[in-house]
């Protein structure tokens, strides 16, 4: 649409999550994690970009000792739908061959980005693999993947905030909210 000139950054995200309600439940995940991990070293391995704010507010509410390492796949450009094609852009630098091995990502949408990365890791031997995500959208699941922790169920809308972006914007938002659809797609 020619006159719509705006800037994805000036859509006001609709708020779903707010940062209060965020911080007790990532405090419950990082309880929970603690127990589950307890007199044990975790590799946390963080899938950028979207995961960064959700993982450093996590290691800081762990109690168990923690390597924590980072891998950027990219599947998305600057659309709101998946084209299940995923790429490794940047690989982790630690080897996880025996190593409990915590995956984190924002969220689980189609669920390919997920499966590539854990079929990927799998071939590594870590002692063991298991994935926490901030969000899960059932709805729009297409490949068989579970998370084993899930901070919020979200219904099938285009969210941001707390490290989730639309076209990189809104990562920094300290709560989560959702944009329009057909906003979306007039600006992407
Ligand atoms: P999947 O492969 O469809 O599961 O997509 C997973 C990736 O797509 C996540 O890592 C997110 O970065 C991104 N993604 C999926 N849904 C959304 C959304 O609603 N907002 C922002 N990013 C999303
Ligand atoms: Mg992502």
């Amino acid at each position: 649409m020619s006159t719509r000139a705006l800037s994805s950054t000036n859509l006001t995200p609709t708020v779903l999550i707010t940062k209060e309600a965020i911080e007790k439940r990532v405090r419950e995940l990082a309880d929970q994690l603690s127990a589950e991990y307890a007199g044990r070293e975790l590799l946390v391995l963080g899938i950028l970009k979207g995961s960064w704010v959700f993982l450093a507010d996590l290691v800081r509410m762990m109690s168990v000792p923690v390597i924590i390492d980072f891998m950027t796949v990219s599947s998305y450009g600057a659309s709101t739908k998946t084209s299940g094609i995923v790429k490794v852009v940047l690989d982790l630098k630690c080897s996880i061959e025996n190593r409990d091995v915590l995956v984190v990502e924002d969220i689980l949408d189609s669920g390919l980005t997920l499966s590539y990365i854990i079929e990927n890791l799998k071939l590594r031997r870590p002692r063991s693999l298991k994935i926490v995500v901030l969000m899960d959208k059932p709805a729009r699941r297409r490949a068989a993947i579970k998370a084993d922790y899930v901070g919020f169920e979200v219904p099938d809308k285009f969210v941001v905030g707390y490290g989730a972006d639309y076209a990189e914007r809104y990562r920094n938002l300290p709560y989560i909210g959702y944009i329009e659809e057909s906003a979306a797609k007039d600006e992407g």
